[in-house]
């Protein structure tokens, strides 16, 4: 009976290029599909992309387009990455989608009637200039850990430390660089803490569809039967924000994560009603239809905990598994913008050409475990080259030219012996059991094994020495014709990685699509094939090497929230170099900073600049700094001011600051390493 199957992959953020990163999970998904396709089953691969939220609504108001605008035209881009790939989904759709809505909808009221979901004031920060509350990313301050400036409101990317947004020092939007406020706000939760949701994700974490390490981390979060560690999660955001607007709920939207993993629900259902499927089939509860969904181990929280009990108390089938794969690393280090290392999906395309090269490495890489893989760029080369070129490709064009030229294209006799092995393994199954359980990286070394033992084959009969001697016509026909079956079973094995590949050969090779199905067959006797064209070039390391300067060249932040352009004020008239270096700027040390009695905007610094006295300097930083903080802090200042005398005493210079049309008051700072007394010029 064939198996009736639902994939999914994560859906891609909207504001983003697709990248190396992310085909990791889009191949590994397109090759387990395309096997389960190959082997006869009923299997559909949905996808879309994850429109919702904040970063994509400021990305677009950034570009002076609309959300809707924005996520068209990004779409559009993700699914010819995805074609380039092979990557080939029977559904790529939006989560903006009508079918996603009431989808959402459905679940949303169903955990409702069930009492499963709380409104609650929250306090949360929000920008008083932009008028709206701030997510975690979209607030930076100092870390209260290692003060570090220009954190975000999460955690600390130099400590490594975790907080609450509210824990940062001097907090100011990303978005327009105010001081944000706190203010209260009703938002929406789901009782994720209810007991039912606990006593269910036990149970479901128990029924084996999670991997190991999966199931580990599960415990940890459930915690041991009787603890409740499980906060409610808040699905909710005020407007402004790019969503679904909660039913009965004016004002308030489904938070992103919320309708993010309804829409593989929704791009199946856009599917079926393309199709004419059932999707209630697929959905209900009971269903004996499978369902997968490959992610990446950072979104584990997610689709383990929030989606299964979410669906479950909805009235619908939770997954059968989840398939987590770990990160993508390259030349051993995570991607990085300055190596070159972070490549786009359409740089690769314009460099490589040849996107099955990749798939062929990343397959060699995947095991079905959550361990990160690397691409090691040399290694990526020589692997592609000795495999596909060397082992694969070299038995057809060193056997095929003898059956066009001298045989007029039609095969002989086979040699039953030497396909023995072949014919076995076709057999016993192992090959498609390695990609069954997701361990590509194992069926990959037994097909080069089986490539191995061909070439091994041809290596012994030298068909290009029997070619040249007198009788010896029908021993070189069997030798090739052998070798060509054997090359059509590897060729059968390596589909699910290289489609486009085993799509020519197939068509050289005269035979009906492969597929896994069938009983083992050699190519028969008599049967003509096409004449051989090249099948694929060896793999030119230049190529990497102009990809990586490409990538190094082309510097601009993709993932980071976006930040709107500020208004500057005027430049200055200009000035000559003489001019400017009339200023005496100098490294300072705050040695003291004080609130100055009856002064409304002014601290009495005390700075060090080396001399014999320190200075004193009056400044009009009180709104923006807690003296306190300030002390022991270097900054810079104007070292030859004329001296001002003010209603508070003498100042003797003054400290730079940045300020502009916006809210906020910044003191500069030199770099590390930088001593008191350094002038600046
Ligand atoms: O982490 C991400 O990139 C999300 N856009 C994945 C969403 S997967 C699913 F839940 F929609
Ligand atoms: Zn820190």
């Amino acid at each position: 009976m064939p198996r009736k199957i639902l994939v999914t992959s994560a859906l891609p953020y909207a504001n983003g290029s697709i990248h190396l990163g992310h085909l990791v999970e889009y191949i590994q998904t397109d090759i387990w599909v395309r096997f389960q396709k190959m082997r006869g089953n009923t299997c559909h691969y949905v996808c879309a992309d994850d429109t919702h939220g904040t970063p994509i609504m400021l990305r677009a108001e950034k570009e002076g387009i609309t959300p809707e605008q924005l996520i068209a035209r990004v779409w559009q881009e993700h699914y010819n990455d995805f074609a380039s790939f092979h990557v080939e989904f029977d559904n790529y759709g939006s989560t903006n989608s009508d079918e996603n809505r009431v989808c959402s909808e459905t679940i949303y009221k169903s955990l409702k009637a069930k009492g499963l979901i709380e409104v609650r004031s929250i306090e949360q920060f929000y920008d008083p200039v932009k008028n709206m509350f701030l997510p975690d990313r979209f607030i930076k301050g100092e870390c209260p850990k290692c003060h570090a400036k220009d954190q975000y409101g999460d955690n600390c990317e130099v400590c490594g430390a975790a907080y609450a947004p509210t824990d940062l020092i001097n907090p100011y939007s990303a978005v327009s660089g105010a001081k944000p406020e706190l203010r209260n706000s009703d938002h929406y939760f789901f009782k994720l803490s209810a007991a039912s949701c606990q006593q269910f994700l036990r149970e479901w974490t128990r029924s084996g569809s999670l991997q190991p390490e999966a199931a580990n981390k599960m415990q940890e979060w459930l915690g041991t039967e009787g603890e409740n560690k499980l906060s409610d999660w808040d699905i909710s955001r005020d407007a402004p924000y790019f969503g679904f607007e909660i039913p009965d709920a004016p004002g308030k939207y489904f938070y992103v994560w919320l309708d993010a993993p309804v829409g593989y629900m929704g791009s199946f259902r856009q599917l079926c009603n393309i199709k004419g499927f059932s999707y209630d089939e697929y959905w209900k509860q009971g269903s004996d239809t499978e369902l997968y969904h490959f992610i990446g181990k950072d979104i584990l929280y997610f689709h383990a905990l929030f989606w299964p009990a979410m669906l479950h108390h909805a009235g619908f089938r939770t997954p059968t598994k989840l398939f987590s794969h770990g990160f993508l690393t390259v030349n051993g280090e995570k991607m990085s913008k300055s190596r070159g290392t972070f490549i786009t999906a359409r740089s690769y395309v314009d460099h490589i050409k040849n996107t099955e090269y990749l798939r062929y490495y990343y397959a060699a890489k995947l095991n079905g475990t959550m361990e990160d893989i690397d691409l090691n760029l040399d290694d990526f080369v020589a692997k592609v080259n000795s495999d596909l070129i060397g082992k694969y490709i070299n038995i057809a064009s060193r056997c095929a030219g003898f059956i066009s030229k001298r045989f007029d294209g039609k095969l002989g006799h086979t040699n039953s012996v030497a396909t023995a092995e072949f014919q076995s393994a076709f057999q016993n199954g192992e090959i498609a059991h390695c990609f069954e359980q997701r361990d590509f990286s194992r069926a990959l070394r037994e097909i080069m094994r089986l490539a191995d033992v061909a070439n091994q084959y041809i290596a012994e009969k030298k068909p290009w020495e029997l070619a040249k001697q007198e009788g010896k016509d029908n021993e070189l026909r069997e030798v090739c014709s052998t070798a060509l079956t054997q090359f059509r079973d590897l060729t059968l094995y390596l589909k699910p990685v290289l489609p486009e590949l085993a799509k020519q050969v197939e068509s050289f090779l005269n035979i009906p699509s492969l597929t896994w199905s069938e009983e083992w067959l050699p190519l028969p006797t008599g049967h003509n094939i096409n004449n051989y064209q090249h099948l694929a070039v060896r793999l030119d390391p230049k190529l990497i090497d102009a990809m990586v300067i490409a990538n190094q060249e082309s510097l601009q932040p993709m993932n980071e929230p976006t930040t709107t352009q500020l208004p500057i004020t005027p430049i200055a008239e200009t000035i000559s170099i003489d001019e400017f270096s009339k200023v005496d700027l100098r490294v300072a040390n705050i040695v003291n900073a004080e609130l100055v009695e009856g002064a409304e905007k002014l601290l009495k610094l005390t700075l060090d600049i080396g001399e014999a006295q320190p200075r004193t300097v009056f400044a009009g930083i009180k709104s923006a700094y807690d003296p306190e903080k300030l002390k022991g802090r270097m900054t810079v200042m104007v070292a030859n001011l004329a001296p001002r005398k003010m209603k508070f005493g003498l100042s003797e210079g003054m400290v730079l600051a940045a300020s502009g049309e916006t809210p906020g008051l910044f003191i500069l700072s030199p770099d590390e390493g930088a001593q008191l007394g350094m002038r600046i010029k």
